[in-house]
């Protein structure tokens, strides 16, 4: 006979989202400030996009510690544990690192030792499909509670010559921890789709460096090849309008609801004129949708958690609701997930914000001394470390 526990613990299926939280870079660069380097207007900006501005990332800020910044934010909301995330998913076209995984690099920063973390390519649509796989997961019982992240630093990847791409990007993180729950709801239906056919439409090359430790701005000006992001603008306008209203209508048909029942949508946020096209086709009111793009740009894979959090701020979401997430992009990709909101955030005070904050100065503190104990291992081993070797190979060289 099956125990209590063992009951609760293989019923655990639903994949509720408990906590959200999201990172912009404090410098805000206006379309004016675009508008003093390439020949563009912010009336002309506004006008066929939406964007007002946009933020970029520091120097000392990376695509790793923004979404680092936002996971802690949504692990504080959802008043969990690091160790008690099982699977940290982070959705991006901007890792500094084609591996270590920018997955693993926050795992280390929020010390969440029981976790496993890997990085996720599906360009715009990429937080959607990390939500899905997470959801996926914690329904097979593997795990029980998952980070999903989107974080982005575009603006070391954009032509900031190229006037028709310039004007969109911007930098910043989303995350939202999921959990496990028996009562039904949270992230109902998904929908993922790709062709890739369209891939010449919107693509960012991969980058080939020299060993250099980061991608900072400075990487971007010292000689070496820089890559960035190429797009057919008006395909893509189209591509973006005709798959919106499709994969919102399937994955309500998965969760068995119609348009009647969605209380908001929040969009990958790419330009207004999308956004108000797609509403047109679903013959919906545009405020259906929530769109902040006026000040974070096209933010990536990021774009949607952020929109989230603000669309929380506002008060748009109430317990009971149902939400939809649709990303569209690079790839091409495009995807949907239908979510019941059933959460009310609780207030968490400046204390246990500090103390929840004294978490991961610890955990960094640890990750240093398993660094160095690791070093003096191969030390004592005689086994030389990769930097030794590197030191090596340069005086051959030289
Ligand atoms: N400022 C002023 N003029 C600009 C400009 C800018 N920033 N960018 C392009 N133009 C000019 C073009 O050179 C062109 O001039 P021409 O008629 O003299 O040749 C004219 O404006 C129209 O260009 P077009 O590219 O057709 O403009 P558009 O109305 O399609 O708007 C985008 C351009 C990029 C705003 C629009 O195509 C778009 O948003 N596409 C989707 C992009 C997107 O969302 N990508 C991310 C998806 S995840």
């Amino acid at each position: 006979m099956q125990r209590y526990e063992e009951i609760a613990e293989t019923d655990m299926k639903n994949a509720h989202i408990v906590g959200w939280g999201s990172f912009l870079p404090e410098r805000v660069l206006t379309n004016d400030e675009i508008a003093l380097t390439v020949d563009t207007s912010n009336e002309w900006i506004f006008t066929r996009t939406g964007i007002r501005e946009r933020h970029i990332a520091a120097t000392q800020e990376t695509t790793a510690t923004m979404a680092f910044e936002a996971a802690a934010r949504a692990l504080a909301v959802a008043d969990l544990h690091p160790s008690q995330i099982e699977l940290i998913i982070v959705a991006t076209s901007t890792p500094e690192y084609i591996f270590p995984s920018t997955a693993c690099r926050v795992q280390d920063y929020l010390g969440a030792r029981r976790a496993g973390a890997f990085d996720l390519s599906a360009a715009c649509s990429g937080f959607v499909y990390g939500l899905s796989v997470a959801a996926q997961s914690i329904a097979t019982g593997s795990v029980r509670n998952a980070i999903v992240i989107g974080t982005e630093t575009l603006s070391r990847v954009v032509d900031w010559e190229d006037r028709g791409t310039c004007i969109l990007f911007g930098d910043g993180a989303g995350a939202v921890v999921l959990k496990g729950s028996s009562i039904p709801g949270g992230v109902m239906a998904s929908t993922l789709r790709s062709d890739g056919s369209g891939g010449d439409l919107l693509s960012l090359p991969a980058v080939y460096h020299n060993p250099v430790p980061t991608l900072g701005p400075e990487y971007l000006h010292n000689g070496h090849q820089k890559n960035t992001i190429r797009m057919a603008g008006r395909q893509i306008f189209r591509f973006a309008t005709n798959v919106i209203s499709d994969v919102i209508e399937d994955v309500l048909k998965k969760a068995e609801l119609t348009i009647d029942d969605v209380d908001l949508i929040v969009p990958h946020q790419a330009n207004r004129r999308i956004i108000e096209t797609a509403a047109k086709k679903l013959g919906v009111p545009s405020d259906l949708f929530y769109v902040n793009l006026d000040k974070a740009g096209n933010t990536s894979a990021a774009s949607i958690p952020i929109a989230l959090c603000d669309a929380v701020d506002a008060g748009k979401l109430a317990p009971d609701d149902n939400v939809i997430f649709v990303g569209f992009g690079g790839g091409l990709t495009w995807a949907a997930s239908v979510v019941k909101w059933d959460v009310t955030p609780q207030q968490i005070s400046r204390v246990d914000r500090e103390w929840k904050r004294a978490r991961y100065i610890a955990a960094r503190g640890r990750s240093r001394v398993r660094k160095i104990s690791r070093r003096w291992g191969a030390k004592l081993a005689g086994s030389p470390t990769p930097d030794a070797k590197m030191k090596d190979a340069r005086k051959k060289a030289d």
